[in-house]
């Protein structure tokens, strides 16, 4: 039997997400457009609540990155499956993630991303994982910092399922 417990409210994630825009506002001169990024499909709804709470200054685009398949072990290979619709040339970027857990997918994505010559590129988390780190990756921005447990909702899946839930659940088997 699978089930599920709340970690952190929809609430919860919803002051912090107000928090995070706020902070995220006030590290940029004002009126200078942020650029924000969002890795599909564990970042949509954090993108979709990040940027309500943003100012006008605020673009967005959105890519699709391969996760290493069911038991295999990451490779800090990505594969893109789905590239942005803009150039990212002297824009103030900013990722936007679901999760980091050991820090391979994004490490990657910074690379890849930093290589189109951005004027900035920052990175915003919902959530981390410190204890799971396999590379020291930099996040500016997280709103949460949890324990080694395997978490769905608010965008994350498990089989591709929970990602519609308005919280963060603990899956336990
Ligand atoms: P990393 O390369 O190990 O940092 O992997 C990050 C990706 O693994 C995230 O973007 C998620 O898609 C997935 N992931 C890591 N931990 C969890 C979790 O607890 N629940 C759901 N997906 C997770
Ligand atoms: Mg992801």
């Amino acid at each position: 039997m699978t089930h599920t417990s709340v970690l952190l409210t929809s609430e919860q994630i919803q002051d912090r997400i107000r928090s995070l825009a706020a902070e995220i506002e006030r590290g940029y001169p004002e009126g200078e457009e942020i650029h924000l990024v969002a890795v599909l499909k564990g970042g949509f709804m954090f993108m979709a609540d990040l940027v309500r709470a943003m100012g006008p200054h605020v673009t967005m685009d959105f890519m699709a990155v391969s996760s290493y398949g069911k038991g295999t072990r990451s490779s800090g290979q990505v594969r893109v499956l789905k590239d942005l619709d803009s150039s990212l040339e002297g824009r103030n970027i900013i990722i936007v993630e679901d999760i980091v857990d050991t820090g391979l997918t994004l490490s990657y994505l910074q690379d890849i991303l930093r290589a189109r010559a951005p004027k900035s590129v920052r990175t915003a988390c919902l959530l981390s994982k410190p204890s799971r780190r396999q590379v020291d990756v930099q996040v500016d921005y997280i709103g949460f910092t949890i324990e080694d447990k395997f978490v769905v909702g608010y965008g994350l899946d498990f089989a591709e399922k929970y990602r519609n839930l308005p919280y963060i659940a603990v899956l336990e088997q």
